[in-house]
């Protein structure tokens, strides 16, 4: 027999959606809080540029909102893009609350320093210890979530499946690091585990993104939206782990050139290197291709070494640490997986289409990015999207009543079951999954290739129940779920538009 937790408000992951979303919550209800692995780990902490928000002088929030329907395509929701516009101001002042301490401001009156990246028609980022703005928020949000009364946290902790009961989510069956299951029962669970970068063999994202939430989601029933939309992000590091070299150095100056020395983005978009992510990441992919799979090199070499450390001191550490001085030298780069546009299909308050489940953060698709989402708004939508979501599953908790007020969390570990370690799934390793996802559901798509790929993950079979005892395992399941859900939304759209390009069709040109 399981152990079994209750709290009013069940939420799952613990970067900027999930911690917002918790501290939210826990206003005025109980919140458990789990995740996978520390409460640090997961791509928040990662995030370097920074957190969109209209603050500037010259900007506003209807000019920011102009740029991420543009950077779009035309398929953002108009109304989801004011939301997270018109609230970044605000968000980012709750933000300010909690601790983290944005870069300039300093003594009264002070500006924040703001800067720019692309697609972003005025300079609107801002950042934290120069390029370690995800881990001054992971910092704030977590310190401030474990001191709350009202959240219990419980770390090494992933969701195996969601329950539900007479079409109502009511809480998830979740396993601990040793295998041991629990059930949590909740009257709302608030899924914000992040996206699923681990589809892919070459991945920004961390080890732990592996789309748990969006497949629990589903196989639930919950309505999923807009898969085919998967952001490569121009510039990492092509060397193994794919170390993320932020949007922001471009935004300072830094140039993209071919193995010649020759600068290629001026002829493929007047906006060049601060064109749209899919544009650049798109041009360094076709380039790539004419050489023959050799990576391209971003110049930073002209905003010298006093700059580069102060302004980029983590990037600068990690290319130090790979025998890379970019003073003085080009660092080669390739694009790789980053962000899911698409995801649990929400509205503005982050109820999914099943009664009871939410969702908020990089799992969610709130309609807020379109085809393309627009450099450093991800953190923003966490924040944003993350408390709207508590709200709502606070109001819901309150007026459904089903859990218990307090949350259980006594003895869990000792009183669940422990199964037997997990064989790998028969018939394909996470490697081969990557490498297909990579080679064929990619940044440049076929028809041709996205039936075959879908053709062979057709013949992969998921761990089967006796064999889901490792959360590697759950993982596992999960990405072969995602998977087969992603290329068949590519397959089922048959035209290019935004970060979804088939090589074999024409552009969709939709007005922004
Ligand atoms: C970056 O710093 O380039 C990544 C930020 C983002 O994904 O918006």
């Amino acid at each position: 027999m399981a152990a079994q937790l209750h709290a009013d408000v069940l939420v799952v992951g613990s970067g900027i959606a999930g911690l917002t979303a918790a501290l939210r919550a826990a206003r005025s209800a109980t919140v458990l809080l789990v995740t996978k692995a520390d409460l640090a780990q997961g791509a928040t902490r990662s995030a370097q540029g920074g957190i969109a928000a209209a603050l500037g002088p010259a900007d506003s929030p209807d000019q920011h909102a102009r740029d991420t329907r543009a950077a779009g395509v035309g398929l953002c929701e108009d109304e989801a893009v004011r939301v997270l516009c018109g609230e970044g101001p605000e968000a980012i002042a709750e933000l300010i609350d909690r601790g983290v301490r944005f870069d300039g401001a300093e003594g009264p009156g002070g500006a924040y320093a703001l800067c720019l990246e692309g697609a972003h028609g005025r300079p609107r980022i801002l950042h934290a210890g120069g390029d370690a703005t995800g881990r001054a928020i992971q910092r704030a949000l977590g310190a401030a979530a474990q001191q709350e009364a009202r959240i219990v946290v419980r770390e090494h902790t992933a969701v195996v499946d969601l329950l539900v009961e007479g079409g109502r989510v009511v809480g998830a069956e979740l396993m601990a690091a040793d295998g041991s299951h629990l059930r949590a029962r909740a009257a709302a669970v608030l899924l914000a585990t992040g996206g699923a970068g681990q589809l892919f063999s070459r991945t920004t994202n961390p080890r732990v993104a592996t789309g748990d939430g969006i497949a629990a989601a589903w196989r639930a029933g919950a309505a999923l939206e807009d898969l085919e939309f998967y952001q490569f992000h121009p510039t990492a590091l092509a060397r193994p782990g794919s170390f993320l070299v932020s949007e922001a150095v471009r935004g300072e100056g830094a140039v993209l050139r071919d193995e010649h020395g020759r600068r290629f983005l001026p002829e493929v978009d007047q906006r060049a290197e601060l064109a749209p992510r899919d544009v650049v990441a798109r041009a360094i992919a076709q380039v790539m291709t004419a050489q023959e799979g050799r990576s391209v090199w971003l110049d930073a070499t002209a905003l010298g070494q006093r700059h580069l450390r102060e302004r980029f001191p983590t990037i600068d550490a990690a290319l130090r640490a790979a025998g890379i001085d970019w003073a003085r030298e080009p660092v080669p780069i390739t694009p790789a997986a980053h962000f899911m546009m698409g995801g649990i299909r929400t509205d503005l308050d982050g109820r999914s289409s099943l009664p009871g489940l939410l969702a908020a953060g990089e799992c969610a698709r709130t309609g807020v990015h379109g085809a393309n989402r627009l450099a450093s708004n991800s953190l923003l939508e966490g924040a944003v999207f993350g408390a709207r979501a508590a709200d709502a599953a606070a109001a819901d908790a309150a007026a459904t009543g089903v859990a218990a007020a307090d949350v259980v969390a006594a003895d869990v570990a000792a009183a669940g079951t422990v199964l037997a370690s997990a064989p790998s799934p028969t018939g394909w390793t996470r490697t081969q999954l990557q490498g297909l996802m990579w080679d064929r559901v990619g940044l440049l798509r076929t028809g041709a290739e996205l039936e075959a790929a879908a053709a062979q993950l057709a013949t992969w079979q998921p761990p089967g129940p006796e064999t889901l005892t490792t959360i590697t395992a759950l993982e596992d399941r999960n990405l072969l779920d995602l998977a087969r859900l992603l290329t068949a939304h590519a397959l089922a759209r048959p035209v290019s538009v935004g970060a979804h390009h088939r090589l074999d069709s024409p552009s969709e040109v939709l007005a922004c």
